[in-house]
């Protein structure tokens, strides 16, 4: 399946001729609004770990729920603020912050898998490696401590594998409801995110949220890790 940008965006425009009932309506407006990204595999690829059918409601539905959601509420933020409404400006960033990180997260989530012939679940090789048995003593020790975050974790959520860019040191931090690793710290960039929602494993794995955590190492795409990793921490580093 051909791969799109997975932050893809399109123009909608906006029709003037209204009467001119309304700011908006006095001027042809060009607004952007995010689109659902194709997946990098098939919705059965990472079966036994995922079922195709998780796969399939996680990302036609919930995905695009969010992505649905963002745009209605990013139409109304643009036209709060044609009229100077300040109020609703304010009252419409939940929203935004729910519905913008539902999209983000999820479109780094699809990226974070890999089916196995496609070298999902294959360790980290290379300098991610080192940084893991560095920081964490071991990949079982980091797998351990992200699996008993992401159990603990109340209600729903992520569970995240992150890289302090200006410390250059590996982090485990958990993020409740969408919000996006940012919201833990600027310098934090997502090299890996494991979704804690119950929809992204109940169908399958029932109540038992530990076995999903269990099993979803089976398909984590370490490679686009690593890649990120590199990228912010290359050899000449120092790390
Ligand atoms: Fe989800």
């Amino acid at each position: 399946m051909a791969m799109r940008r997975l932050l893809s965006r399109k123009t909608l425009t906006l029709a003037s001729g209204f009467g001119g009932l309304s700011a908006v309506s006095r001027h042809a407006r060009n607004l952007q609004t995010f689109t659902l990204p194709d997946l990098p595999y098939d919705y059965g690829a990472l079966e036994p770990a995922i079922s195709g059918e998780i796969m399939q409601i996680h990302h036609q539905k919930h995905h695009q729920t969010y992505i649905t959601n963002y745009n209605k509420t990013l139409q109304l933020l643009h036209e709060a603020m044609e009229k100077g409404d300040a109020s609703t400006v304010v009252k419409l960033q939940s929203a935004i912050k729910f519905n913008g990180g539902g999209h983000v997260n999820h479109s780094i989530f699809w990226k974070c898998l890999a089916p196995t012939h496609e070298g999902g679940g294959e360790p980290p090789k290379g300098s991610l490696g080192w940084a893991i048995d560095t920081d964490f003593g071991s990949l079982e020790s980091l797998v351990q401590k992200m699996n008993a975050e992401g159990a603990a974790l109340q209600g729903s959520g992520w569970v995240w594998l992150g890289l302090d860019k200006e410390l250059k040191k590996l982090v485990i931090e958990t993020t409740g409801n969408q919000d996006p690793l940012v919201t833990k710290g600027a310098n934090l960039i997502p090299l890996l995110g494991i979704d804690v929602w119950e929809h992204a494993y109940y169908l399958q794995y029932k109540n038992v949220r530990p076995d999903y955590l269990k099993n979803i190492w089976k398909v984590v795409n370490w490679k686009y890790a690593s890649e990120l990793y590199q990228k912010e921490c290359p050899p000449t580093s120092g790390r």
